[in-house]
């Protein structure tokens, strides 16, 4: 469980924050045993390389959703990933994929879920002129950005605000949040009722 797998597509700061909170000290015991990408250029698996650790390209392009998926499930098995974090990774899971690791994969999502959805949350949510928006790191389900929610931090919207101030600003909360939510499920002590992750007592 401790072995932690990260999917990314992009540049990796929510990576880079929870490999530090490893570092650190800050997620006890954890570890990453691998770091995935579909994307060969992702800045972020250079980062992951730089920092020693086992970083696969899987490439998606110009290959059938399904046998992507079978792909990154055997390597995830292979490396014996315990949980998952989708840290920016820019495709969806298939239900089969989830169904492979249940209440053992989690997302980020730059917005207060279930508000703004999909891509571009933060320019939707400041477009839309919420006075308050934020991040929210789930359990993924077979829907989009749609499973029980684990840690919430709210960002509030500035007059002064543009969309990316304010992008800036729920990213710093997001790599907070994420070392919280892991450490919530790594913990172990909580049950998901329904759509409710509560601490049992
Ligand atoms: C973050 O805003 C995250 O919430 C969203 O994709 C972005 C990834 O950024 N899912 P990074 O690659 O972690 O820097």
């Amino acid at each position: 469980m401790k072995s932690l797998g990260i999917l990314l597509s992009g540049r990796g700061s929510n990576f880079v924050a929870i490999a530090d909170s490893i570092d650190a000290g800050r997620i006890p015991g954890a570890r990453i045993a691998v770091v995935i990408s579909n994307k060969a250029d992702a800045p972020g698996i250079a980062t992951a390389r730089q920092r020693g650790l086992t970083a696969l390209v899987i490439p998606s392009k110009g290959k059938p959703h399904a046998e992507h998926d079978r792909e990154v499930v055997a390597a995830l098995k292979q490396h014996n990933v315990g949980l998952i974090c989708l840290a920016g990774y820019m495709r969806l899971l298939s239900p089969w994929f989830v169904q492979q690791f249940p209440h053992r994969i989690l997302n980020i999502h730059p917005s207060l879920l279930p508000a703004f959805p999909g891509l571009e949350a933060q320019e939707q949510a400041f477009a839309y002129g919420v006075k308050v928006s934020g991040c929210t790191v789930h359990f993924v389900d077979e829907e989009l950005d749609h499973g029980a929610i684990i840690v919430q931090k709210p960002v509030p919207v500035l007059d002064s605000d543009d969309e990316h101030t304010l992008a800036a600003r729920i990213l710093e909360q997001e790599h907070i949040a994420y070392t919280e939510a892991i450490n919530v499920v790594l913990g172990g002590n909580f049950a998901v009722a329904g759509r409710r992750l509560q601490k049992k007592k």
